[in-house]
């Protein structure tokens, strides 16, 4: 396999920046095309590339459609990248299928609707808070005025011991992309290394299928600084013909939505769902229905493996399917979070093939938690927490929209019966219901709402840095 070019990939695709802890995200306009791409070229310098790792600071850049538009990249140009990525995720098609709807409805959203769109993602990621908030006072100060403006600032930060806010642990289950170097780590970890082609997070390189990921390119003539590799015979694609600039290769299309946790929704329900007869709250019973809405118990030990109880030295497991240790769901029920974000072997025909199937729709995570930990998780202290999702893809209707359509809200998945995902699912296809499998017989729990909100999203585009300098060069 050839060698990954480091120094053009973002170093988010390589890394989560976990030794980076603090983070904050810049949403951003651009008002005025030429300050905005002098901006940029500056930007382009300080990106941080896969090649090194930076023990103090990273910062990475991504674009919206309408801000490369406004950055001044040609309709040919914004017409080659992927129709969802053009139409982004808030038009009404993309919102209905992502079950945006009622209270997730784009038209509440804080940012990212037609009303208050965003056009590019400035990403810092700090080895503490003073680190971070230098760097933060820095780039603001160096915003052209006139030319770049400030939407709003996403602050974030990792909770203890990587746990979202709910209280469990995350960032376990994750696919390693080919070249990275991150598949002996991420074995020690997690005993476990699902390795995927380059092609299926990077755009202009053999995906899963075997087939050059689609990637967006520029007529030769266009980029007469030659910035942009050519695309030769063998890699020419869907559309970008051979001689063509390729403008998308190394580069991913990273999915962002702002998702607030309403945690003492969540275990308030659970804790009425398990008290006891005359009322009482059952604080084990109660955790183990959670554990049984995700897949996994607090420590992030998975119920397939530990089907009774919470068992923390297993918290970083990832080594087990589901076909020949629970095919029924009677460890870990069927509709959990993460047996519907990964089935792993358990959609059929037959377990080998429906590993291969599952493996066509994986998702490299890197979201991280924003607002203030709550002390008492079942007692509403007024405060927005929540998770910025965030993942990377080269396809977003095979990879992100599949997955949140196809497995996390659907009704009839794997068998069930009008319900969906408990955390993520969309509330309007289901019953509001949630079923743990049992013998002999099983259980239903009605009446679940809405414990996460979809508070503002977009798709971007975050491009290789030679992709970054090309948009910095534009002239029109
Ligand atoms: C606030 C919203 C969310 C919360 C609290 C949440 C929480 C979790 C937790 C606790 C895990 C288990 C730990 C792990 O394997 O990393 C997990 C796994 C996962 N989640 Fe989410 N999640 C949320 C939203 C989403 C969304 C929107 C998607 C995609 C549509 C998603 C996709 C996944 C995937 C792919 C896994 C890994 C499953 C596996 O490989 O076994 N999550 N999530």
């Amino acid at each position: 396999m050839a060698e990954l070019e480091r120094k053009d990939i973002q170093g988010i695709v390589v890394s989560a920046y976990k030794h980076l802890p603090c983070a904050v995200f810049l949403l951003l306009r651009v008002k005025n095309a030429q300050p905005s791409r002098t901006w940029l070229a500056q930007m382009a310098t300080e990106v941080m590339a896969s090649e090194a790792k930076d023990e103090t600071l990273s910062i990475n850049i991504a674009f919206t459609y309408s801000g490369l538009k406004n950055l001044g990249l040609g309709q040919d140009a914004l017409d080659a990248f992927s129709l969802p990525f053009q139409e982004g995720m808030a038009a009404p098609y993309r919102a209905r299928l992502l079950g945006d709807n009622e209270e997730n409805a784009p038209t509440g959203w804080d940012w990212g609707a037609p009303n208050n769109p965003v056009d590019v993602l400035l990403m810092i990621y700090g080895k503490d808070e003073a680190t971070l908030n230098a760097a933060l006072e820095r780039e603001q100060k160096a915003l052209p005025a006139g030319g770049v403006e400030l939407v709003k600032i996403l602050s974030a930060q990792r909770q203890p011991n990587t746990h979202e806010h709910f209280g469990f642990a995350d960032g376990i289950g994750q696919p390693v992309m080919a070249g990275t170097g991150n598949k002996q780590r991420q074995l020690q970890r997690t005993h476990h290394a699902t390795e995927l082609p380059v092609g299926e997070f990077l755009l202009g390189h053999p995906n899963v299928y075997g087939v050059i990921a689609p990637s967006p390119a520029v007529k030769a003539a266009d980029d007469s600084q030659n910035l942009l590799p050519e695309i030769p015979a063998d890699a020419a694609g869907l559309n970008a013909e051979a001689g063509m600039h390729d403008l998308g290769r190394n580069g991913s299309y990273l999915v962002f939505r702002q998702l607030a946790q309403r945690v003492a929704q969540f275990w308030q329900f659970l804790d009425k769902a398990t008290c006891t007869a005359n009322g009482a709250s059952n604080p084990g019973a109660r955790d183990r229905l959670g554990a049984k809405f995700v897949g996994r118990y607090k420590s992030g030990a998975p119920l397939v493996l530990s089907p009774e109880h919470d068992n923390p030295a297993l918290g970083n497991e990832n080594n087990f399917t589901y076909y020949p240790k629970d095919p029924d769901g009677l460890k870990c029920p069927i509709g959990s979070h993460v047996r519907r974000c990964n089935p792993r072997d358990s959609l059929g025909p037959d377990p080998a093939t429906a590993l291969n199937s599952a493996n066509r729709h994986r998702l490299l995570r890197r979201g991280r938690s924003y607002g203030p930990p709550q002390e008492n998780p079942l007692v509403d202290d007024g405060a927005e927490r929540g998770l910025h999702f965030m993942c990377l893809n080269s396809d977003i209707e095979r990879q992100f929209e599949f997955v949140q359509q196809t497995w996390v809200s659907n009704p009839v998945f794997n068998g069930l019966d009008g319900e969906v995902d408990p955390l993520v699912g969309d509330l309007l296809r289901g019953d509001s219901i949630f079923t743990v499998q049992a013998e002999p017989l099983r259980r239903r729990v009605e009446g679940l709402s809405r414990f996460v909100v979809t508070k503002g999203g977009s798709y971007f585009f975050l491009p290789g840095v030679q992709a970054l300098k090309y948009l910095a060069s534009l002239r029109s």
